[in-house]
C-alpha cells in the first residue's frame, strides 16, 4: 500500500519546506517537493504542518504509585489523537524480580495487544542489590537502555539514597545506559511536610508549600556531584526551577554529561492551582511540584538556549476519586496528572503561536531529541526515508478550548480544561496505517510495537 500525503509544510527538527511524503507499508519511502509516484492513496495537505509522531519519554500508564495504578495502556489512544506515536514507560521493579524480568512481565500483563502507541520501557530501580546492579548491563540487550531512581519519595517502596543512585551510575555507564533520577531531597519534603500537618495545614495546597524550588535544586546539584564522582552520564527528569536548570546548565559549561527535560504542566500551569476550591486542586498534585509564573519563562528559555533537550508529559492518569485519599491529609493524594494528549498542542499553542520557540524547535524536544535520548533514533522521531511512518498531519487553522468531553485520558478531569488550543492533529498515521482521521481516532487497540531501544543515547554521544 503506498499513500501520498502530499503539499503540506514538512517540518523537520531542522527546517520545514512545502512537499510531499510517500509511504510504503510501514516505512516512510521518501520526501520531496512534488513526487510523481503513483499511489493507492493521495492525500491533500495544504495548509497543514506535516511532522514527525511524537516521542513521549516520560509517561506513567499502569503505574502503581502510592499504593494507586494509573488508567492503563487500554487510554494509549489519548497519546495518539495529540500526535505521540510512541511512549517510553517507567516500570518499577518488583520484590523478587530482575530489572529484565520485571519489564518482561509487566509488558506480557499490561502492555502487549493493548497498547495503540508505539512502546519502550525505562526500569525503576526499588530493590537497591547488587544483584540488580548487576542486572544493568542486561538492559541493552533486552531494549531498554536507561534506567531510572526516585531520589524523592521517603517511605515508598521505589524510594532510593545516594548510594543506589551511585551504584546504578558506576554499573551503567560502560554498558551504556542512561541513568534517570527524579532529583528531590526526600528529607526535607518529610520534614516540611510533617511540620504542615503538625499544624494542621492538611489541604492540596500544601504540597506546593513543602517541596519549594531548593529541595529540587538541592538534589538535581546532588545528582550531578554523584554523576561526577562516578565519571558517568546523567539524566534529569522533569526538572521545573530556575536553580535545578543553572546546576544543569553550570555541568554542560564544565564538559559533562548532563541532561533534563521539562514537561508540559511546568511551562504552562503554576503553583496556584493547587488552591483551587472543592478539593481541586489535588488534580494539579504532581512531583515536583507546579512552581511560578518566572520558572515558566525560565523553562522555555532554557529549552531555547539548550539547557533542557525534551519536554515530555509525565502522563499519569489518577481519577479524582483516586485522589481523594488526600482528603484529609496532602500526603496521601497519589501524585501524577495526565496530560499526553495536551503535549503538541499546548507546545503549539503556548510555544510557537506566541513565539517562544519554532517550529523545527517544537519537533526536537517533542520527537527528535526523546528520540536520541533513547536510542530509538534509527527508526523514531524523524521524518526520513527509512523511518517508520509516524506521521501527524497538524491542521493549524482549528481554534478551540481544551474540553473533559474531548478526552481520551480515561479520568474525569483534565489540567488543561479550558485552555485555548490553536490546531489539532488532523491526521495521525503510526507505522504507515492512518489511525486519527479528521480528528478522530480510528486505530485499534493492540495495535502498538515494542520498539528496542540502543545503548549510548544522547547522554553518552
Ligand atoms: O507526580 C508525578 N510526577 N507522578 C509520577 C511519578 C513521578 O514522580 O514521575
Ligand atoms: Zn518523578
Ligand atoms: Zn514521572
Amino acid at each position: 500500500m503506498k499513500t501520498l500525503i502530499k503539499d503540506g509544510m514538512i517540518v523537520t527538527s531542522e527546517h520545514e519546506f512545502k512537499g510531499d511524503i510517500l509511504i510504503e507499508g510501514t516505512k516512510i519511502e521518501a520526501i520531496g517537493r512534488d513526487l510523481r509516484v503513483e499511489a493507492d492513496e493521495v492525500i491533500n495537505a495544504e495548509g497543514m504542518y506535516i511532522l514527525p509522531g511524537g516521542v513521549d519519554q516520560h509517561a506513567h500508564f499502569s503505574f502503581e504509585f502510592m499504593g494507586e495504578r494509573t488508567k492503563g495502556f487500554e487510554t494509549t489512544n489519548s497519546a495518539i489523537i495529540g500526535g505521540t506515536t510512541t511512549v517510553i514507560e517507567f516500570v518499577n521493579q518488583e520484590q523478587g524480580k530482575g530489572l529484565v524480568e520485571t519489564v518482561e512481565d509487566y509488558n506480557k500483563e499490561w502492555v502487549e495487544g493493548i497498547s495503540m502507541v508505539d512502546y519502550s520501557f525505562h526500569p525503576v530501580i526499588t530493590n537497591p542489590t547488587e544483584e540488580t546492579f548487576k542486572d544493568i548491563k542486561n538492559l541493552p540487550e533486552a531494549g531498554y537502555p536507561s534506567v531510572k531512581l526516585f531520589m524523592a519519595y521517603k517511605g515508598q517502596f521505589f524510594h532510593s539514597d545516594d548510594e543506589a543512585v551511585t551504584n546504578a551510575l558506576l554499573e551503567a555507564k560502560d554498558a551504556g545506559v542512561t541513568v534517570m533520577v527524579h532529583a528531590e531531597n526526600a528529607d526535607l519534603i518529610e520534614l516540611m511536610q510533617k511540620k504542615a500537618i503538625a499544624e494542621g495545614n492538611t489541604n492540596p495546597y500544601y504540597h506546593a508549600l513543602t517541596r519549594p524550588p531548593i529541595v529540587e535544586t538541592e538534589a538535581t546539584e546532588r545528582a550531578i556531584n554523584l554523576a561526577r564522582f562516578a565519571e558517568a552520564p546523567i539524566y534529569i527528569v522533569h526538572v521545573t526551577t530556575k536553580g535545578a536548570v543553572d546546576a544543569i546548565k553550570k555541568a554542560k559549561e564544565e564538559g559533562l554529561p548532563v541532561f533534563g527535560e521539562t514537561c508540559t504542566q511546568y511551562l504552562l500551569l503554576d503553583k496556584e492551582y493547587l488552591a483551587k476550591d472543592n478539593f481541586e486542586g489535588a488534580n494539579f498534585v504532581c512531583s515536583p511540584a507546579l512552581r511560578d509564573k518566572d520558572d515558566q519563562e525560565y523553562l522555555w528559555k532554557s529549552l531555547k538556549d539548550g539547557w533542557l533537550n525534551a519536554v515530555s508529559s509525565d502522563h499519569c492518569s489518577f481519577t479524582t476519586e483516586q485522589k481523594k485519599m488526600g482528603l484529609d491529609d496532602f500526603r496521601k493524594i497519589p501524585n501524577g496528572s495526565p496530560g499526553l494528549e495536551n503535549r503538541l498542542p499546548m507546545l503549539w499553542t503556548y510555544g510557537v503561536e506566541t513565539g517562544k520557540i519554532t517550529r523545527p524547535e517544537l519537533v526536537e524536544y517533542y520527537a527528535a531529541s526523546p528520540a536520541r535520548n533513547n536510542g530509538i533514533d534509527h527508526k523514531k522521531g524523524y521524518l526520513a526515508p527509512g523511518y517508520d511512518a509516524d506521521i501527524v498531519i497538524y491542521n493549524p487553522h482549528v481554534k478551540k478550548k481544551v474540553k473533559l468531553e474531548d478526552s481520551l485520558n480515561g479520568v474525569d478531569f483534565t489540567i488543561y480544561e479550558g485552555f485555548d488550543q490553536v490546531g489539532e492533529c488532523d491526521a495521525v498515521f503510526l507505522r504507515g496505517t492512518q489511525v486519527v482521521k479528521d480528528a478522530k481516532y480510528i486505530g485499534e487497540q493492540g495495535q502498538g510495537h515494542f520498539v528496542k531501544g540502543k545503548p549510548f543515547g544522547t547522554a553518552f554521544r
